[in-house]
Protein backbone atom coordinates (compact mmCIF):
# COMPACT_ATOMS: atom_id res chain seq x y z
CA UNK A 1 0.00 0.00 0.00
CA UNK A 2 0.75 3.62 -1.41
CA UNK A 3 0.92 5.53 1.63
CA UNK A 4 -0.37 8.72 0.60
CA UNK A 5 1.71 11.92 0.81
CA UNK A 6 0.12 16.16 1.47
CA UNK A 7 2.77 18.27 0.45
CA UNK A 8 2.67 22.08 1.28
CA UNK A 9 4.02 24.38 -1.47
CA UNK A 10 4.10 27.61 0.33
CA UNK A 11 6.22 29.15 -3.00
CA UNK A 12 6.86 32.93 -2.15
CA UNK A 13 4.88 33.53 1.12
CA UNK A 14 5.49 33.80 4.61
CA UNK A 15 8.39 35.80 6.56
CA UNK A 16 9.76 33.83 9.64
CA UNK A 17 7.05 35.08 11.84
CA UNK A 18 4.19 34.33 9.83
CA UNK A 19 5.47 31.01 9.38
CA UNK A 20 5.78 30.25 13.17
CA UNK A 21 2.88 31.20 13.84
CA UNK A 22 0.70 29.75 10.97
CA UNK A 23 2.31 26.18 11.88
CA UNK A 24 2.13 26.33 15.79
CA UNK A 25 -1.74 26.81 14.70
CA UNK A 26 -2.04 24.03 12.79
CA UNK A 27 0.11 21.64 13.71
CA UNK A 28 -1.46 19.68 16.20
CA UNK A 29 -4.40 18.86 13.68
CA UNK A 30 -1.70 17.48 10.64
CA UNK A 31 0.16 15.55 12.86
CA UNK A 32 -1.12 12.52 11.59
CA UNK A 33 0.64 8.88 10.75
CA UNK A 34 -1.54 7.50 8.53
CA UNK A 35 -0.53 9.73 5.72
CA UNK A 36 2.43 12.05 5.17
CA UNK A 37 2.63 15.63 5.53
CA UNK A 38 5.47 17.85 4.52
CA UNK A 39 5.67 21.38 4.63
CA UNK A 40 7.60 23.18 1.64
CA UNK A 41 8.24 26.70 3.28
CA UNK A 42 11.24 29.18 1.58
CA UNK A 43 14.55 28.68 2.69
CA UNK A 44 14.83 31.32 4.93
CA UNK A 45 11.88 29.91 7.20
CA UNK A 46 12.90 26.10 7.41
CA UNK A 47 14.78 26.17 10.49
CA UNK A 48 11.72 28.17 12.27
CA UNK A 49 9.27 25.72 10.74
CA UNK A 50 11.74 22.87 11.95
CA UNK A 51 11.44 23.65 15.61
CA UNK A 52 7.64 23.33 15.79
CA UNK A 53 7.76 20.30 13.70
CA UNK A 54 10.49 18.82 15.20
CA UNK A 55 9.17 16.31 17.74
CA UNK A 56 5.81 15.17 15.48
CA UNK A 57 5.19 12.79 12.16
CA UNK A 58 5.14 16.37 9.88
CA UNK A 59 8.17 16.74 7.61
CA UNK A 60 10.13 19.25 6.23
CA UNK A 61 10.67 19.97 2.39
CA UNK A 62 12.62 22.35 0.44
CA UNK A 63 11.19 24.61 -2.81
CA UNK A 64 14.33 24.03 -4.49
CA UNK A 65 18.20 23.26 -4.57
CA UNK A 66 21.54 23.77 -6.72
CA UNK A 67 23.01 20.38 -8.23
CA UNK A 68 26.45 21.53 -7.56
CA UNK A 69 28.10 20.40 -4.08
CA UNK A 70 29.53 23.52 -3.33
CA UNK A 71 31.12 26.87 -4.79
CA UNK A 72 30.81 29.89 -6.46
CA UNK A 73 26.96 29.97 -7.31
CA UNK A 74 26.02 33.29 -5.43
CA UNK A 75 22.56 32.94 -4.10
CA UNK A 76 22.29 29.14 -4.47
CA UNK A 77 21.79 26.64 -1.89
CA UNK A 78 23.21 23.09 -1.70
CA UNK A 79 22.13 19.91 -1.08
CA UNK A 80 24.12 19.29 2.29
CA UNK A 81 22.95 23.01 3.18
CA UNK A 82 19.44 21.30 3.18
CA UNK A 83 20.31 18.32 5.09
CA UNK A 84 21.77 20.54 7.68
CA UNK A 85 18.26 22.22 8.35
CA UNK A 86 16.15 18.87 8.23
CA UNK A 87 15.17 18.72 5.09
CA UNK A 88 13.75 15.32 4.14
CA UNK A 89 11.97 16.03 0.66
CA UNK A 90 12.71 18.79 -1.90
CA UNK A 91 10.44 20.26 -4.74
CA UNK A 92 12.44 20.14 -7.96
CA UNK A 93 11.47 21.19 -11.55
CA UNK A 94 8.25 23.41 -10.61
CA UNK A 95 6.38 24.78 -13.45
CA UNK A 96 7.40 28.16 -12.31
CA UNK A 97 11.20 27.21 -12.15
CA UNK A 98 10.72 26.10 -15.36
CA UNK A 99 8.58 28.85 -16.85
CA UNK A 100 10.54 31.85 -15.07
CA UNK A 101 13.80 30.47 -14.24
CA UNK A 102 14.35 28.24 -17.03
CA UNK A 103 15.34 24.99 -15.74
CA UNK A 104 15.61 22.45 -18.18
CA UNK A 105 14.80 18.93 -18.09
CA UNK A 106 18.74 18.44 -17.87
CA UNK A 107 19.26 20.55 -14.42
CA UNK A 108 16.21 18.57 -13.18
CA UNK A 109 17.76 15.47 -13.25
CA UNK A 110 20.96 16.70 -11.84
CA UNK A 111 19.11 18.26 -8.87
CA UNK A 112 17.23 14.79 -8.31
CA UNK A 113 20.46 12.98 -8.48
CA UNK A 114 22.62 15.22 -6.28
CA UNK A 115 19.54 14.99 -3.69
CA UNK A 116 19.31 11.28 -3.96
CA UNK A 117 23.50 11.26 -3.09
CA UNK A 118 22.19 13.38 0.45
CA UNK A 119 19.22 10.69 1.14
CA UNK A 120 16.79 14.00 0.26
CA UNK A 121 13.75 12.58 -1.42
CA UNK A 122 12.52 14.55 -4.74
CA UNK A 123 9.60 15.81 -5.36
CA UNK A 124 9.65 15.78 -9.19
CA UNK A 125 7.04 17.93 -10.67
CA UNK A 126 5.70 17.29 -14.45
CA UNK A 127 2.86 18.54 -16.67
CA UNK A 128 1.27 20.07 -19.71
CA UNK A 129 0.70 23.35 -20.83
CA UNK A 130 -2.57 24.26 -21.84
CA UNK A 131 -2.27 24.70 -25.59
CA UNK A 132 -0.07 20.95 -25.30
CA UNK A 133 -3.52 19.80 -23.94
CA UNK A 134 -5.83 20.90 -26.38
CA UNK A 135 -3.57 19.80 -29.06
CA UNK A 136 -3.41 16.46 -27.85
CA UNK A 137 0.51 16.31 -27.07
CA UNK A 138 0.20 16.18 -23.50
CA UNK A 139 0.88 12.38 -22.97
CA UNK A 140 3.83 12.99 -25.21
CA UNK A 141 4.94 16.03 -23.20
CA UNK A 142 4.79 14.75 -19.73
CA UNK A 143 6.77 11.05 -20.71
CA UNK A 144 9.35 13.29 -21.94
CA UNK A 145 9.81 15.14 -18.52
CA UNK A 146 9.26 12.21 -16.99
CA UNK A 147 12.31 10.12 -18.65
CA UNK A 148 14.54 12.93 -18.72
CA UNK A 149 14.12 13.82 -15.06
CA UNK A 150 14.61 10.24 -14.50
CA UNK A 151 17.99 9.43 -16.75
CA UNK A 152 20.36 7.02 -14.62
CA UNK A 153 18.72 7.23 -11.51
CA UNK A 154 18.49 3.22 -10.48
CA UNK A 155 15.09 1.43 -9.72
CA UNK A 156 15.53 1.24 -6.01
CA UNK A 157 15.34 5.48 -5.48
CA UNK A 158 12.40 5.49 -8.18
CA UNK A 159 10.69 3.36 -6.04
CA UNK A 160 11.22 4.18 -2.52
CA UNK A 161 12.68 7.70 -2.60
CA UNK A 162 10.96 9.89 -5.61
CA UNK A 163 7.65 11.58 -5.70
CA UNK A 164 6.44 12.89 -9.20
CA UNK A 165 3.65 15.49 -8.76
CA UNK A 166 1.62 15.77 -12.30
CA UNK A 167 0.58 19.55 -12.07
CA UNK A 168 -0.98 20.90 -15.66
CA UNK A 169 -0.05 24.11 -15.58
CA UNK A 170 -3.48 25.25 -16.80
CA UNK A 171 -4.26 24.33 -12.69
CA UNK A 172 -2.18 26.02 -10.94
CA UNK A 173 -3.14 28.82 -8.80
CA UNK A 174 -6.09 29.65 -11.85
CA UNK A 175 -8.71 27.52 -9.76
CA UNK A 176 -9.36 25.60 -12.42
CA UNK A 177 -8.66 22.07 -11.62
CA UNK A 178 -8.09 19.29 -13.40
CA UNK A 179 -11.00 17.15 -13.24
CA UNK A 180 -10.18 13.56 -10.96
CA UNK A 181 -10.69 11.69 -14.04
CA UNK A 182 -8.36 13.44 -16.27
CA UNK A 183 -5.68 13.93 -12.79
CA UNK A 184 -6.14 10.17 -12.56
CA UNK A 185 -5.67 9.48 -16.24
CA UNK A 186 -2.50 11.32 -15.98
CA UNK A 187 -1.24 10.18 -12.83
CA UNK A 188 -1.94 6.45 -14.64
CA UNK A 189 -0.06 7.17 -17.42
CA UNK A 190 3.05 8.48 -15.80
CA UNK A 191 2.77 4.72 -13.74
CA UNK A 192 2.58 2.76 -16.84
CA UNK A 193 5.37 4.68 -17.89
CA UNK A 194 7.43 3.82 -14.80
CA UNK A 195 6.80 0.31 -15.79
CA UNK A 196 7.92 0.23 -19.24
CA UNK A 197 11.06 2.28 -18.00
CA UNK A 198 11.54 -0.23 -14.70
CA UNK A 199 8.90 -2.72 -13.74
CA UNK A 200 5.79 -2.95 -13.00
CA UNK A 201 7.18 -3.87 -8.96
CA UNK A 202 8.94 0.01 -9.01
CA UNK A 203 5.66 1.47 -11.09
CA UNK A 204 3.56 0.06 -7.82
CA UNK A 205 5.76 1.30 -5.24
CA UNK A 206 6.28 4.76 -6.45
CA UNK A 207 3.93 7.66 -5.42
CA UNK A 208 2.45 10.04 -7.86
CA UNK A 209 1.08 13.11 -6.48
CA UNK A 210 -1.51 15.48 -8.37
CA UNK A 211 -1.01 19.46 -7.69
CA UNK A 212 -3.38 22.58 -9.09
CA UNK A 213 -5.72 24.42 -7.52
CA UNK A 214 -6.43 21.29 -4.57
CA UNK A 215 -8.70 22.53 -1.99
CA UNK A 216 -10.75 21.92 0.72
CA UNK A 217 -13.66 21.11 -1.26
CA UNK A 218 -12.26 18.65 -3.81
CA UNK A 219 -9.52 17.31 -2.01
CA UNK A 220 -11.16 13.66 -1.34
CA UNK A 221 -12.65 13.39 -4.98
CA UNK A 222 -9.31 13.57 -6.04
CA UNK A 223 -7.03 11.99 -3.49
CA UNK A 224 -9.36 8.73 -3.44
CA UNK A 225 -8.56 8.07 -7.13
CA UNK A 226 -6.33 4.54 -7.35
CA UNK A 227 -3.49 6.23 -9.03
CA UNK A 228 -3.14 9.52 -7.09
CA UNK A 229 -1.12 8.95 -4.00
CA UNK A 230 -1.32 12.72 -2.47
CA UNK A 231 -1.61 16.32 -3.60
CA UNK A 232 0.81 18.95 -4.29
CA UNK A 233 -0.98 22.08 -2.59
CA UNK A 234 -0.37 25.70 -3.10
CA UNK A 235 -2.34 28.49 -2.29
CA UNK A 236 -4.55 26.38 -0.01
CA UNK A 237 -1.57 25.05 1.69
CA UNK A 238 -0.83 28.76 3.60
CA UNK A 239 -4.41 28.78 5.03
CA UNK A 240 -6.43 26.75 7.55
CA UNK A 241 -7.69 25.11 4.55
CA UNK A 242 -4.76 22.76 4.68
CA UNK A 243 -6.05 21.17 7.88
CA UNK A 244 -9.11 19.59 6.13
CA UNK A 245 -6.62 18.49 2.80
CA UNK A 246 -4.63 16.68 5.38
CA UNK A 247 -7.26 15.14 6.74
CA UNK A 248 -9.54 14.02 3.71
CA UNK A 249 -11.73 11.08 4.05
P1 LIG B 1 -1.99 25.78 -6.36
O1 LIG B 1 -0.43 25.48 -6.62
O2 LIG B 1 -2.50 24.75 -5.40
O3 LIG B 1 -2.01 27.17 -5.79
O4 LIG B 1 -2.68 25.69 -7.68
C1 LIG B 1 0.03 24.17 -6.74
C2 LIG B 1 1.52 24.17 -7.00
O5 LIG B 1 1.99 25.03 -7.75
O6 LIG B 1 2.25 23.31 -6.49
Amino acid sequence: MRKKIIAGNWKMNNTISQAEDFVASIIDRINVSDREVVICPSFVCLDTVYSVIENTNVKLGAQNVYFEEKGAYTGEISADMLVSCFVDYTIIGHSERRNIFSETDEMINKKAKTLLTRDIKPIICVGETLEQREQNKHFDFVKSQVINALKDIDEKSVAEKIVIAYEPIWAIGTGKTATAEQANEMCKFIRDTISELYSKKVADKIRIQYGGSVNAKNASQILNMPDIDGALVGGASLKDEFVSIVNFE
